[in-house]
């Protein structure tokens, strides 16, 4: 398992290892400007083993946030409040990228100021309960995006990733997985329109490639990385014929010549990463899916055979700071408090132990 642990190249910047720290919302930004705090600099300076840190999600636009505490990238206090975050990471030789997440129709008009409400490339509604403040409610039915809201929504992107360098990160993840935005366009059941943002394949992956390519140009590619998830029926999602959809979409982002594609395995793909391998060829990432089994030193086994040049790995990193040291002897781990994964204080965020 060397291949691992070597250094790589990611288009330009140095990774002292293959490993990388998934992107994982933990809503400790409660606060009334959703900025970054001190404690969130802890969190992700102890966990800098990681060659990469991919942070939560942070919403791009005020719109675009649709869980409660989690920071944004829209506002100049926010680029100021993440400037210590990114240097507590880059203080101890780390890389860190900043993950663009508009959740879309997954949220509810009470996390939003007043006047707001959530939107979708159709009024199609999730099924199920988002969190707000006054507890679970229901998903509600979404604005249906116009033209002008969606050319406004790809702007807010590139703004976004622009801020994010401003903040010190070195790069910018699209989160284009997971039913939120980006992949409701992708989707089709959460995409019924019929003009040049949906109806077809070639429709439904235009959101994801213009914004890819807005913020490309915003920040230059080699900065930017997307994250997809194929068949994933998460949030409601259904991709009819997926493996015609996502070998158009990533060989459209292939001519982009982003930094690398971050695929999220699950076992509806039949197969796909093999392919998808032939079809993207810059840095491909790997979240690895393993079912029931226990993750591991085994997953780095993507990376030895070829089949990743990363792995990403999520909730590990949440309970052990020192991750990549205790992977070289697969374990001790310690286990991950699932309760804490959301909100509240340090408890169960900065007080996991390391070996030494
Ligand atoms: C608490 C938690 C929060 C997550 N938040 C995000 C997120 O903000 N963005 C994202 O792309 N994935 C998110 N994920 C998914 C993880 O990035 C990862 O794909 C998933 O946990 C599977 O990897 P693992 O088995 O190594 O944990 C989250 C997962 C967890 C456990």
């Amino acid at each position: 398992m060397e291949k691992a642990f070597s250094s790589y190249d990611l288009a330009g910047k140095h990774l002292q290892n293959r490993i990388v720290m998934a992107p994982m919302t933990r809503s400790r930004a409660g606060n009334p400007g959703a900025l970054a705090t001190d404690l969130i600099a802890t969190y992700y300076a102890q966990r800098v083993s990681a060659g990469l840190i991919i942070t939560e999600g942070t919403q791009p636009s005020i719109v675009g946030q649709g869980y409660p505490s989690t920071p944004g990238l829209h506002s100049a206090e926010q680029v100021e409040s993440w400037k210590k975050v990114t240097s507590a990471v880059h203080a101890k030789g780390g890389v860190i990228f900043a993950q663009l997440m508009h959740t879309g129709r997954i949220g509810h008009k009470d996390l939003l100021p007043e006047g707001l409400v959530p939107v979708a490339p159709s009024a199609v509604i999730a099924e199920g309960q988002v969190y707000t403040a006054k507890g679970p409610q229901a998903f509600e039915t979404p604005k249906e995006m116009t033209e002008a809201d969606i050319l406004q929504t790809i702007n807010d992107f590139a703004s976004a990733a622009e801020n994010a360098i401003a903040a010190g990160f070195d790069g910018v993840e699209i989160h284009g997985a997971n039913g939120y935005l980006v992949h409701q366009f992708i989707s089709t059941n959460v995409n019924l329109r019929t003009d040049k943002w949906g109806g077809s394949v070639a429709g439904r992956i235009e959101f994801a490639v213009e914004v890819a390519k807005a913020v490309s140009l915003k920040i230059g590619s080699s900065k930017v990385g997307i994250r997809i998830s194929p068949a994933n029926p998460f949030n409601g999602i259904v991709e009819e014929g997926f493996e015609a959809t996502y070998e158009a979409l990533i060989k459209e982002l292939a001519s982009l010549d982003l930094a690398y594609l971050h695929f999220m395995e699950n076992p509806m793909q039949n197969g796909l990463l093999t392919k998808v391998r032939t079809w993207w060829p810059n840095t491909l990432i790997v979240n690895t899916f393993v079912g029931e089994k226990v993750k591991g030193k085994s997953d780095l086994e993507y990376i030895e055979s070829g089949a990743a040049d990363l792995v990403s790995l999520g909730q590990l990193f949440i309970s052990n700071p020192d991750l990549v040291e205790r992977l070289k002897t697969d374990g001790p781990y310690n286990a991950t408090d699932g309760s804490r994964f959301y909100g509240g204080n340090e408890k169960g965020y900065t007080d996991y132990p390391t070996l030494n």
